[in-house]
């Protein structure tokens, strides 16, 4: 099946923002997941999400690569909406990595989460990766600011699941948990 009317149906409304009139307030991250699915490849040094307090919350993490340098990568981003349990929400798109680094316009639903974390991260320049990967407290509050400005998203409980690929080989696994008030 193809999920090509739904991306750029998707596009269309995370662009514009047309598909929903109200503008929400507040992101809370509820939970981080991260997963390594091929030890061989890569491990998380460390992950997790962090409460300062009511105001600040953070999430860090820092993979570990044992096979430099990365020059080939994909990634499949997929969101979920909760009702009744987790439900795939509007989007799941994979594509290449490495040639979205050389073009951001290429995509960009995923350029939108990138320009979030690029200065947060030492992802943030083209391919080849010669080190281990570090994203450094992204915070609700700046999420916020970027999300409810740009992105009016319906409210409710969302969950955005990243695998990252070498060689269309599933290597490691990222979830996000947020909710939208
Ligand atoms: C929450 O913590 C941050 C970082 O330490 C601080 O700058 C901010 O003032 C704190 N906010 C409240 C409401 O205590
Ligand atoms: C989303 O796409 C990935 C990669 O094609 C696939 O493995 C996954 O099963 C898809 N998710 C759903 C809910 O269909």
């Amino acid at each position: 099946m193809s999920n090509k009317p739904r991306n750029i149906c998707v596009t269309y409304f995370l662009v514009t923002g047309h598909l929903v009139s109200q503008v929400h307030s507040l992101v809370e991250f509820t939970n981080i997941k991260c997963e390594t699915i091929d030890k061989n490849f890569c491990d998380f040094e460390y992950c997790y999400l962090k409460s300062i307090n009511r105001s600040y919350k953070y999430y860090s993490l820092k993979v570990n690569l044992f096979k430099l340098p990365i020059i080939n990568a994909q990634i499949n981003m997929e969101l979920f909406k909760r009702g009744n349990g987790y439900h795939p929400f509007l989007y799941n798109t994979t594509f290449d990595f490495c040639k979205f680094l050389k073009n951001q316009k290429s995509n960009p639903v995923f350029g939108y989460f990138y320009n979030i974390l690029k200065s947060f991260s030492n992802v943030n320049h083209p391919c080849p990766y010669h080190h281990d990967l570090v994203v450094e407290k992204i915070s609700t509050e700046f999420v916020n600011n970027q999300v409810t400005k740009v992105l009016p998203f319906p409210e409710g409980q969302y969950m955005y699941k990243m695998r990252w690929m070498t060689y269309n080989i599933v290597r490691a696994e990222f979830r996000i948990y947020l909710s939208l008030s």
